[in-house]
């Protein structure tokens, strides 16, 4: 009765000009390999969920792409949101959808924008946060030991109750803070006492449609339609009422249910090109050198050049001459030069040309 929901409906802006509105980062080969993200997503689990109890969610204009991507999923298992409404609501469908299937179920939420190193772990670590969401009526998430003040995720301070699973041990989530600010995130790191929020959240259905009813009424209000139906015709219903809201902050924030296992792989959202950076340079502390992808990496030249990142599709010679700390990509429908210090503010690039376009 394990069920993963892979929520594939994202847009991944700060990737741009790799991931962009129209090609999100989930249906890129970020890493090589030949997989795209959501492919890894789901290659990742199938050892311990067989493909047909994994739905993917997403939105109607990214369907087509999640079948083809993924021929094996029954087009039953492919939900399609009218339009994007954010993490709460997309979860909460499943939720209503695998509840409606299996009313005993264990859903796992599988973000489909991940790197994972050491998939048996992180199997082993799945395994065991649906063991405890199974015995106890609680979210269970996988918490990371923070290594930078990284204020594109959620925070967990971790608190002292416990939940043990055989030989492991869930921590209770004292509190849940959805990306903080800068000095807010250098704070949690220091303390010692905080870990990412990894997006793995784990729960039976029962236990989840609780919370929503709890923490975010109006939410649990408007997926009425769907309850107890797996029909699609209601999902058009739900949306044209449903407030868009990110799950962390609609129930997380709030909830005093949650409790985490702290992980023991190796992991990154990926979420911008120093995540990538660190990630193709495999390295978790911070990386030294520049990392080139490129079908022709000879032709990228660097001259007094380090710490940076240059990726292109098509190969033509590129030269780095005094530049550090530095991203350059170089794709046929737009170019990147960026300073690694800023690399938040790319958000900002996709909102100009949107207002330009
Ligand atoms: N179906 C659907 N519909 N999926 C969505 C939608 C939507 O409207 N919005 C986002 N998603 C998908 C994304 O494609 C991604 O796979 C996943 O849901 C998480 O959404 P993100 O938008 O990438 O969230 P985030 O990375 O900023 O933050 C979340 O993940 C972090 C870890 O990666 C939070 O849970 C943070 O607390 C967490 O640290
Ligand atoms: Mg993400």
């Amino acid at each position: 009765n394990l069920y993963g929901v892979v929520l594939a409906g994202g847009f991944g802006t700060r990737l741009w000009p790799l991931s962009r509105q129209g090609r999100p980062k989930q249906f890129i080969d970020l890493l090589g390999g030949g997989r795209s993200l959501l492919q890894q997503a789901v290659d990742r689990v199938v050892d311990i969920i067989p493909l047909d109890r994994v739905l993917v969610v997403t939105t109607e204009r990214f369907a087509a792409d999640v079948a083809a991507q993924l021929p094996d999923l029954a087009p039953e298992n492919i939900i399609a949101e009218p339009c994007g409404r954010d993490t709460a609501p997309a979860m909460g469908v499943a939720a209503e959808i695998v509840s409606a299937r299996c009313p005993d179920a264990v859903v796992v939420n599988l973000p489909a924008d991940h790197y994972v190193a050491d998939g048996e772990r992180f199997r082993a670590a799945l395994l065991t946060a649906a063991e405890a969401a199974y015995d106890h009526p609680v979210v269970a998430v996988l918490g990371v030991p923070p290594t930078f003040a990284n204020t594109g995720l959620g925070y967990i301070e971790v608190g002292a109750d416990t939940i043990e699973v055989g030989d492991r041990t869930l921590l209770e989530v004292a509190r849940f803070t959805e990306k903080p600010d800068a000095a807010t995130a250098r704070a949690f790191v220091d303390s010692g006492r905080y870990l990412w929020n990894a997006n793995y959240y784990t729960f039976h259905v029962d236990t989840f449609l609780a919370s929503l009813a709890e923490y975010a009424p109006s939410l649990y209000r408007a997926l009425a339609p769907l309850r107890g139906t797996a029909d699609r015709a209601a999902i058009a219903q739900v949306y044209a009422t449903v407030e868009a809201a990110p799950v962390d902050t609609a129930m997380t924030e709030k909830a005093s249910n949650i409790y985490v296992l702290p992980a023991d792989f190796r992991w990154s959202d990926v979420g911008n090109w120093n995540e990538l950076y660190a990630v193709l340079a495999d390295g978790w502390a911070e990386p030294d050198g520049t990392v080139v992808v490129s079908p022709r990496p000879e032709l990228i030249i660097g001259i007094d050049a380090s710490d940076n990142l240059v990726l292109q599709a098509t190969p033509r010679p590129i030269a780095l001459v005094g530049v550090r700390d530095s991203v350059v990509v170089d794709l046929d429908d737009g170019l990147l030069v960026a300073g690694r210090a800023q690399i938040q503010d790319i958000r900002q690039v996709v909102e100009r040309l949107a207002e330009v376009a």
